[in-house]
């Protein structure tokens, strides 16, 4: 897939909708303005290229899954719950922000939607296993686990332990997508300003990342917790599969790689 016919890379009627409109003015002023369109000034930043692509990324692998059981760790405010309506799904992040969440929902929709579980729950609590099936996961069926945007913040013991949880709540056949940073993010001396400067503003803001993963770590984490790694996706393919034919100014984020791991 490179991009729809639309030529976008992944359309999300929900994204911005999701945020308070206070909060859409603070980023649109700090994107340089009060413009109507901030489109053009997202295209600068590698956040948002990454959101796109990470979206897309998942959305295929989840299609291509028959649509197991969903469930997403450190979900934020994504917006799979509003574009799939159909199946149930879970939804796991920190209690502030599915409190957040829920508050965005019920503004934008009126009511919750009613297929999703909402789990406030920090993931790497010792008992999650027995919370996400408490709350009705049923761990002897196939199920899809999506954990983008998180494994960045964790440190590489809290991945490892996250993977073994994975492993008791997966049967086989099940899935697991995930990105995280390659081994050469902090070291790369021909990484770009604005790489370098979203890695500073992570400091900034508190949003620290903590791991970094070859390629070979990941086979190594997939073969020890029973997975074998399905997917690999670097930034080269990235940019092959979801930028190159686009007529904007994204581009793949540099050292991120898309992961799918598949339970044996
Ligand atoms: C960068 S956002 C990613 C949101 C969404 N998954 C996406 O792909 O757009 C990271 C989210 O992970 C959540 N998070 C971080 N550590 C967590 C933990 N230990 N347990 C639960 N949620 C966590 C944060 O609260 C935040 O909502």
């Amino acid at each position: 897939m490179r991009e729809d016919e639309q030529g976008k890379v992944f359309q999300d009627p929900y994204a911005l909708s999701l945020l308070p409109e206070a909060r859409v003015m603070l980023i649109k002023q700090s994107l340089g303005g009060c413009d109507e369109d901030i489109s053009q000034a997202l295209q600068n930043i590698p956040f948002a290229s990454q959101v796109l692509s990470r979206s897309a990324f998942v959305e295929k692998e989840f299609t291509a899954s028959g649509g197991a059981q969903y469930v997403q760790y450190g979900s934020g405010l994504d917006s799979f719950c509003l574009r799939h309506p159909e199946g149930k799904n879970f939804e796991m992040d920190r209690p502030a922000m599915m409190a957040f969440k829920k508050e965005q929902l019920l503004r934008i929709q009126g009511k919750l939607p009613e297929q999703t579980v909402f789990i406030p729950i920090d993931v790497l609590m010792q008992d999650a296993y027995e919370v996400v099936v408490n709350h009705g996961f049923m761990d002897q069926e196939k199920s899809f686990h999506c954990l983008m945007g998180l494994l960045m913040y964790c440190r590489p013991e809290e991945v490892e332990q996250l993977f073994l949880l994975l492993s008791k709540l997966c049967v086989s056949g099940s899935e697991v997508v995930f990105d995280c940073f390659d081994e050469t993010t902090f070291s790369d001396q021909n990484s770009t300003p604005g790489f370098k400067q979203w890695l500073a503003q992570g400091k900034l803001t508190g949003e620290v990342f903590q791991s970094l993963w070859s390629k070979k770590q990941l086979e190594r984490l997939a073969l020890e917790q029973g997975f074998s790694m399905k997917t690999y996706l670097d930034p080269s393919k990235i940019e092959q599969l979801y930028f190159s034919q686009g007529e904007n100014a994204y581009h793949a984020c540099e050292h991120v790689q898309y992961v799918k791991f598949m339970k044996l």
